[in-house]
């Protein structure tokens, strides 16, 4: 694997297939009663947050601290960011102390391949701008092939805020290397520009009925549910959030529709969720719906990415220390 993990387009299958694989094996750690492997003892992770996070930053903490990493917490708001310092020299200050792994999110698209350039440490994405954030993809794809196995052929639907997701950027580009057939689905206004051109080149579906998607075909084996991103918008991009709803959310009747036509049908939303605008209550907490395995995926997934950049596969047993 390359040293840093910036997109989902970095990793090919084989790559996608061995974290998926050293993830199930970090997921049996996480079901012990000690959960620590010795296996990045003497590595320091930072975790550099200039956006909120709340399931992100705390399962790259936890899955370094379960690895014997030190780790330590960085956000713009406490550091010397707030007091003028560019991203250059918080990154080359902090790396000066000798790193081995920055997690970076940033408002900034492209913030974190500017990163790498900088430093000599390894830079993960953990969500830069409207871009990409590749780990959630990894924990997407991780949840579904728990339940559905191979995802090649498997039925992916995608729905909301496309425009501002860089979670569907991401997804879209992991889902396509694992061969699921994706569909994506958007009110206009929300539908990024070129999608067209876009969805014809990355061979996936454009839809903007809502339940033409869900029910005009095969039923799907997920629904993935996007957080509408009020945070970064500027205008209305929707009349009211009464009228999203309706045509977007997924609501009580669509998820008893999608439940009569495949009954084990995967609800998923990588969170956090407005809970009555993009997804119901009752979907959210249905039998369905697998958005807390997900959470529980991403430090699994995490510390598999921070095995696989910091140790290699040639670092001998997962259960035996690096150094
Ligand atoms: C997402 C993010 O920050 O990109 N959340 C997450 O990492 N679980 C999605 C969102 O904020 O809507």
């Amino acid at each position: 694997m390359a040293r840093h993990l910036l997109s989902a387009a970095d990793l090919t299958r084989d790559e996608v297939l061995e974290i998926l694989r050293t993830a199930a094996s970090m997921h049996d750690v996480q079901r012990r009663e000690v959960k620590k492997l010795p296996a990045l003892r003497g590595r320091t992770v930072i975790n550099l947050f200039f956006e909120d996070s709340t399931r992100t930053r705390s399962s790259f903490e936890i899955a370094g601290k379960w690895m014997s990493a030190d780790t330590i917490n960085i956000t713009g708001k406490g550091s010397s960011a707030s007091k003028g310092e560019s991203l250059r020299d918080t990154v080359l200050t902090i790396t000066a102390m000798a790193v081995d792994a920055l997690v970076i999110r940033h408002s900034a698209s492209g913030a974190c391949h500017q990163v790498a350039e900088w430093v000599d440490a390894s830079v993960i994405n953990a969500g830069d701008g409207t871009h990409e954030h590749p780990t959630q993809a990894l924990l997407d794809a991780y949840t579904m092939t728990q339940r559905l196995g191979d995802l090649e052929g498997r039925r992916v639907v995608i729905v909301g805020d496309l425009t501002h997701s860089r979670v569907f950027r991401s997804n879209l580009l992991l889902l396509k290397t694992l061969g699921a057939d994706v569909t994506v689905v958007a009110p206009p206004t929300l539908m990024p520009s070129g999608a067209g051109p876009w969805s014809r080149q990355d061979g996936f579906a454009l839809e903007q009925d809502l339940d033409d998607a869900l029910f005009g075909g095969p039923p799907p084996d997920v629904v993935m549910m996007l957080r509408v991103q009020r945070e970064r918008m500027s205008g209305g991009y929707f009349p009211t959030a009464r009228e999203y709803t309706v045509g977007y959310g997924l609501t009580r009747p669509r998820l008893d529709r999608l439940r009569a036509a495949n009954d084990d049908v995967l609800v998923m939303h990588p969170g956090p969720m407005n809970r009555g605008l993009e997804i119901s209550a009752e979907a959210a907490d249905s039998l369905n719906s697998v958005i807390l395995d997900q959470v529980s995926a991403g430090v699994a997934v995490r510390m598999a990415v921070l095995y696989h950049l910091l140790v290699g596969t040639d670092g001998g047993s997962i259960e035996e220390g690096s150094a």
